[in-house]
């Protein structure tokens, strides 16, 4: 990626959540330009077959190369569990990060106890990679990983807190940390791009001595690490951010701004067809 300073930095989700890790990026990147690329045609990616999601990453890594992206991260749980090998066979030299190594070396660095508790959608807990990261990082390690699809919706629907939204934490969660099982995890990684935004929610109902980590502001500084180590950071200058969608800009501007952290308007988002 030498010579490629000014270019963007690709990143991609299947919809809005990622840009919970766009926000760390351009937190850790401020003279970075990105372009994020939301497939909101197709969300939810996370109740998909294996076959259609590496299908579908592989066909928005390359729309992103097509923008001229100097490096992709993958910002989506689910494609990263399954569509990383098969994005990176297709982008050959550029470089590509997805956020599943980033949450596992997150949790082992938190955790006391080595029991770590991780939450997705039903594919990425199918796929069992955030298991085997974490595994791989820390040998002794016991990981009890559950599929709680429906904070996916509820965080679509701006639904962070209240009753409603602890009635189904505790529907999801309750059995693993109000268990008779005397060692409850100590740490929850929130294994999905929507779920940062019902952290105060899953804090309050599992007790705030959880720990509970995300990937976005590992991910961040993995690939500030990767982009230095290239010599491609941009170093001067104001970052700026390019959206694009594959449906549905009012929504994206709207739901997304709670994600982002600041207001998109939906003029700034591009449409796009994959
Ligand atoms: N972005 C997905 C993830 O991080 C969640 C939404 C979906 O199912 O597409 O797993």
């Amino acid at each position: 990626v030498t010579g490629s300073a000014a270019r963007p930095i690709g990143v991609f989700d299947s919809g809005i959540g990622g840009l919970t890790v766009l926000s760390a990026l351009m937190r850790e990147l401020p003279c970075e330009h990105f372009t994020y690329l939301g497939d909101t045609a197709r969300l939810p990616y996370g109740t998909k077959t294996a076959e259609s999601v590496v299908r579908y990453s592989v066909q928005a890594a390359e729309a992103l190369m097509d923008l001229g992206v100097k490096c992709l991260v993958v910002a989506c749980n689910t494609a990263s569990s399954v569509g990383l090998a098969a994005i990176c066979e297709r982008v050959g030299a550029l470089p590509v990060l997805g956020v599943i190594e980033p949450g596992a070396q997150s949790a082992c660095a938190a955790t006391r106890t080595g029991h770590i508790a991780v939450i997705g959608t039903e594919r990425t807990i199918r796929e069992g990679a955030y298991q085997e990261a974490i595994i791989g990082c820390r040998r002794n390690a016991r990981v009890s990983a559950v599929a709680t699809q429906l904070f996916v919706a509820l965080a679509e629907e701006g639904l962070c807190d209240g009753p409603i939204v602890q009635g189904v934490i505790r529907h999801y969660l309750d059995p693993l940390f109000q268990a008779s099982s005397s060692h409850p995890p100590d740490t929850l990684v929130l294994g999905c791009t929507h779920f940062p935004v019902l952290g105060r929610a899953i804090s309050t109902v599992i007790g705030e001595r959880v720990g509970i980590v995300d990937s976005a502001e590992t991910t961040a500084r993995a690939v500030r690490a990767r982009l230095h180590a290239a010599g491609a950071l941009e170093r001067e200058g104001r970052g700026s951010v390019q959206f694009v969608a594959t449906d549905g800009p009012e929504r994206f501007a709207r739901v997304g701004s709670r994600f982002l952290g600041r207001e998109i308007a939906a003029e700034e988002v591009d449409l796009i067809d994959l």
